[in-house]
């Protein structure tokens, strides 16, 4: 009997750790995809107005998605795509997130001057820093 309970409270302990790892995925996966959109806005603006409200929202998601609490130790299984790697170099992790957040800045930065023209060869740069990240530390689509 005794054992029965102490099963059943492990279990439900280890299903309550896997639906948190799992919801905060979740949030990464939706940042990411909210900034694929910005993304693609930027390069399709025809006015440089419209590219620096997306840029704005890019660099604000770039500094959420770079904090810890997204990003707890080995919240790699379940539906992620992210690589266990990421833990095992936390510190170059990390600095794939600032180079991603000074282009970002950098990007907001220039398009408050209103050049479209400079806006979108800032933007360039950005893409680089998300491909550096991914091609370490995103698995395949499954
Ligand atoms: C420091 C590393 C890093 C950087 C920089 C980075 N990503 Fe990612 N990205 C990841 C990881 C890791 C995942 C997988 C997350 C998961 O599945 O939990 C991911 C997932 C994604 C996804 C997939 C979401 C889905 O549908 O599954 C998209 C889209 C994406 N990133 C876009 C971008 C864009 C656009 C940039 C640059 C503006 C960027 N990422 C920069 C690490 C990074």
């Amino acid at each position: 009997m005794k054992i029965t309970i102490i099963t059943v409270l492990i279990l439900g302990l280890l299903s309550t750790i896997t639906a948190r790892a799992e919801s905060l995925s979740n949030d990464r996966i939706e940042l990411f995809r909210t900034m694929g959109k910005n993304m693609k806005i930027i390069s399709q603006a025809d006015n440089a107005k419209t590219a620096l409200m997306a840029a704005k929202t890019l660099d604000k998601i770039a500094n959420k998605l770079s904090t810890s609490s997204l990003w707890p130790i080995n919240s790699g299984d379940g539906n992620t795509r992210a690589k266990n790697e990421i833990w095992d170099n936390l510190p170059d992790f990390r600095a794939k997130f600032k180079n991603l957040r000074e282009a970002t800045k950098n990007l907001k930065e220039i398009a408050a001057l209103g050049n479209l023209k400079n806006t979108q060869n800032a933007f360039r740069k950005i893409g680089r820093t998300c491909g550096s990240c991914h091609r370490v530390y995103r698995s395949p689509k499954k």
